[in-house]
């Protein structure tokens, strides 16, 4: 009797989390759609999907692009050891709020601050280099030259034994010369890795593609990365989308 009321109360409590968060990500997609890039959280199934392929067991340091309402963040934090650690980057600060209510693991690090950032981030805690990355940004609103930017930022961080894995939405468009055109992100991820692997998942909505990606491709065999002009902007990769 006692372990069903302890079952209910945990289910409630669960169902109350995840209503919260739905909420909370619904409405951040409402106010700003370009950054948030989706309508819902990823569901456990792409979220397993993501970790699949990854040194998990052995991992010590991970991060995560875009952490939203930690759909992915809990799953890591299921797999990962008790030494690991997690530094997840969210820019927008009423997610991470809802992060904050949601998570209290001690390997949880969680920075209110853009992916851009994560070279500074990563340098000032001492890391040099990541067992894995987690990406859940979206690049399909990302400009190439901001992609390859990421990329070039994450570089000395990631050795041949690092994992990079990133989704996309199996219908996602991408609008280009005022033409909406389906949009794939394993053209621009060959660039950087020699051995991807995609699935679909669709358990999700929207379905989407999850890429791992392993092995670095020589730096020679990489295209130039557009030298930006402008100083650059606080804020999302993906709000500097025109
Ligand atoms: C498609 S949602 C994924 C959220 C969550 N990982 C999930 O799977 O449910 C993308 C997330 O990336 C965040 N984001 C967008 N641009 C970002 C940036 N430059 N740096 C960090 N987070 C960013 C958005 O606020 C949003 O929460």
């Amino acid at each position: 009797m006692i372990k069903t009321i302890g079952a209910c109360k945990s289910s409630l409590a669960r169902a109350t989390r995840e209503i919260r968060s739905f909420k909370t990500f619904a409405f951040a997609a409402v106010s700003d759609f370009q950054s948030t890039a989706s309508i819902a959280p990823s569901s456990r199934h792409l979220a397993c999907a993501m970790l699949e392929g990854l040194p998990i067991a052995s991992a010590r340091t991970v991060v995560e692009l875009g952490a939203g309402t930690g759909a992915i963040t809990r799953v890591l934090l299921e797999k990962l050891p008790r030494h690991a650690t997690l530094l997840a980057f969210e820019i927008n600060p009423e997610l991470v709020n809802c992060m904050k209510e949601s998570f209290s693991d001690p390997r949880l690090v969680l920075l209110n601050t853009g992916a851009e950032n994560l070279g500074h981030e990563l340098r000032r805690r001492g890391y040099r280099r990541v067992d894995a990355v987690v990406s859940s940004l979206s690049l399909r609103f990302m400009p190439d030259d901001r992609q390859r930017i990421l990329l070039e930022t994450l570089d000395p961080f990631m050795d041949e034994r690092s994992v990079f894995t990133q989704y996309q939405y199996v219908y996602g468009l991408r609008f280009e010369n005022g033409k909406a055109q389906r949009h794939s992100s394993l053209p621009f991820l060959s660039q950087y890795f020699d051995s991807i692997q995609c699935r679909t998942i669709w358990r999700n909505l929207p379905p989407a593609r999850v890429f791992t990606c392993l092995r670095k491709v020589h730096q020679s065999r990489r295209l130039p990365v557009v030298a930006d002009r402008n100083p650059r902007k606080r804020g999302s990769l993906a709000r500097e989308h025109a």
